[in-house]
C-alpha cells in the first residue's frame, strides 16, 4: 500500500486545516455579506453559529477521518461498507473539483492585482476580468502553484507551507489594520462594523450567516475527513478544532478591521456587494499616499490566503485517488491539477469574454447571477456543501452513531468528556436540522 502520510505535529495539522479554512471566503466574502447585513449584527449572529454549529460539526468530520484513516469516500466505506453513503464522499470529491475550478479563477484575479496595483493604475476591474488572455494564464499560474506544494506531500509540503504562510498572513494584516485605522474618518466604519444595532438582525442575515459559516470554516465537503485522516491518535481533535476555529473567525474580523475603517474613510457605501475588495478598495489605494505598496501587499495577503485554501481543494480528490487507486501522488496530483484547471475555463471566460458563458443562466436567476462562474459557485460553494453537510451529518449522527463519533473525538481528549452528552445531541438533532433550513433557504423558500 501507498504511504498515506501523517502530520508531523500538532500545530503543523493546526495551521493547514486553519489555511483551509483562511481564504477568499474571510477576506473578500465575509466583509462583503457583513456590509450586506448590516455590519455588526451580522458579525454577532455569524460568531454564535460558528461556535454552536460550525465547531461541533467540524468535530464530526475530524472524528470520521482520524477513525477511518481514509479520504471520505473510503472513510464512508470502511464505517459502512457497500452502502449508497459512498455517495456522499464522491459528492464531497467532486465539489473539491467544482470549487477549486472557480476559486482558482478569482484566486487568479488576486495575482493580478498585486502587479496592478504597483503598477500605480489598476485600471478598470470589468475591463481585467473579461481579458481571456490574462485570467486564463491567471489561473494557470494559481493551479500550476498549489500543484507544486501538493506535490510535495502532507507534512513536506501542505504542512510546511502553512507554516509559513499562515503566521506572515496574519502580521502583514496587523499591519493593515493599524493603517486603516489612522485613516481620518475611519472611526465610523469601526462602529458600523462593531457596534451591533439588534434590530437588524432577521431571517435572512441568520441564514446568510450559516451559509458563510459552512463555507468559511470548510465544512460539507469532507475537507475535515481528509485532514483528520493525517491526524494521530495521541492528539486532541477537540482543542485542535477550537483553534481552526478561533483562527478562521480571528482573520474574518482582522479583514473587517481593515476593510470597513478604510471603507467609511473613503465615504463609500458597504453594500456594494461582491466587487467591494476589487473595485473599492483599489480605489482607495490609488488615492492614499503609499497606496500602490500598500494595496499589493493586500491582493498579496489575499492570494497567500487564498493558496492555502486550493492546496486544501485539490488535496480531497488527490487522498481519494492515492488511497483508492494506488496511484502515487506524485502522478495523481498534477492529473487532477489539470481537470481543475480544464475545468475553470468556462469560469474564467464567463466574466464578459465570451458572451454565452457570461449570460449561461441554467440556474434561475433568482438564485444566482446567470455568468458561468456565479452557477458554479452556486452548484459547488453553496448548494453542494450544504447538502454534503447535512448528509455528512445525518452519517454521523444516526449511521456510524454520534457515541461511537464521540468516543474517537475523546481519545486523546482531556477535556472532551464534559461535553461528551451535549455534542451527541448536537449531532444528532440541532445540527441536522438547523442545516436542512439552510438547503431550504437557497432554493429561495423563505423569500
Ligand atoms: N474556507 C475557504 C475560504 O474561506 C474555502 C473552502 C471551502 C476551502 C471548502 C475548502 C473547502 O476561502
Amino acid at each position: 500500500m501507498q504511504a498515506r502520510g501523517e502530520w508531523s505535529s500538532k500545530i503543523g495539522f493546526i495551521l493547514a486545516a486553519s489555511g483551509s479554512a483562511i481564504g477568499l471566503g474571510n477576506i473578500w466574502r465575509f466583509p462583503y455579506i457583513a456590509g450586506k447585513n448590516g455590519g455588526a449584527a451580522f458579525v454577532l449572529i455569524y460568531l454564535i453559529i460558528v461556535v454552536l454549529i460550525g465547531l461541533p460539526y467540524m468535530l464530526g468530520e475530524l472524528a470520521i477521518g482520524r477513525a477511518a484513516q481514509r479520504n471520505p469516500v473510503g472513510a464512508i466505506e470502511a464505517i459502512r461498507p457497500r452502502s449508497p453513503w459512498k455517495g456522499v464522499g464522491y459528492l464531497g470529491v467532486l465539489t473539491g473539483l467544482g470549487i477549486l475550478s472557480f476559486y482558482g479563477v478569482i484566486a487568479g484575479w488576486t495575482v493580478g492585482y498585486i502587479f496592478k496595483m504597483l503598477s500605480g493604475n489598476p485600471g478598470d476591474f470589468a475591463t481585467f476580468i473579461s481579458d481571456p488572455v490574462k485570467v486564463i494564464l491567471l489561473l494557470a499560474f494559481f493551479i500550476l502553484i498549489t500543484a507544486g506544494i501538493v506535490y510535495g506531500g502532507v507534512s513536506g509540503g501542505i504542512e510546511r507551507w502553512s507554516k509559513i504562510l499562515m503566521p506572515l498572513l496574519f502580521v502583514l494584516m496587523l499591519g493593515l489594520i493599524i493603517y486603516a485605522n489612522t485613516l481620518p474618518g475611519s472611526g465610523e466604519g469601526l462602529k458600523f462594523y462593531l457596534m451591533p444595532d439588534i434590530s437588524k438582525i432577521d431571517g435572512s442575515v441568520l441564514l446568510a450567516a450559516l451559509g458563510q459559516a459552512f463555507f468559511s470554516l470548510s465544512l460539507g465537503m469532507g475537507l475535515m475527513i481528509t485532514y483528520g485522516s493525517y491526524v494521530t491518535k495521541s492528539d486532541d481533535l477537540f482543542s485542535s478544532a477550537g483553534y481552526i476555529v478561533l483562527f478562521d473567525s480571528l482573520i474574518a474580523l482582522m479583514a473587517g478591521l481593515i476593510i470597513f475603517p478604510a471603507l467609511f474613510a473613503n465615504h463609500q457605501s458597504p453594500e456594494v456587494g461582491a466587487k467591494l475588495v476589487f473595485v473599492v478598495l483599489p480605489e482607495m489605494f490609488a488615492h492614499m499616499s503609499g497606496g500602490a505598496v500598500v494595496g499589493s501587499l493586500f491582493f498579496l495577503l489575499l492570494s497567500v490566503a487564498a493558496l492555502t485554501s486550493t492546496i486544501s481543494l485539490l488535496e480531497v480528490p488527490v487522498a481519494f485517488v492515492v488511497d483508492e487507486k494506488k496511484i502515487s501522488r506524485k502522478k495523481v496530483v498534477w492529473i487532477v491539477a489539470f481537470v481543475a484547471f480544464l475545468l475553470g475555463i468556462p469560469s474564467a471566460l464567463s466574466q464578459g469574454a465570451n458572451p454565452f458563458l457570461t449570460h449561461f443562466g441554467l440556474i434561475p436567476q433568482r438564485l444566482s447571477d446567470p455568468d458561468f462562474l456565479s452557477q458554479m459557485s452556486f452548484v459547488f460553494g453553496d448548494f453542494s456543501l450544504a447538502l454534503g453537510a447535512l448528509l455528512l451529518s445525518i452519517f454521523i449522527g444516526w449511521v456510524w452513531g454520534a457515541d461511537k463519533a464521540a468516543a474517537e473525538i475523546k481519545q486523546g481528549s482531556k477535556t472532551f468528556g464534559a461535553f461528551f452528552k451535549a455534542w451527541v445531541f448536537m449531532m444528532r438533532y440541532f445540527i441536522p436540522v438547523v442545516i436542512f433550513i439552510i438547503l431550504l433557504n437557497l432554493f429561495g423558500i423563505f423569500d
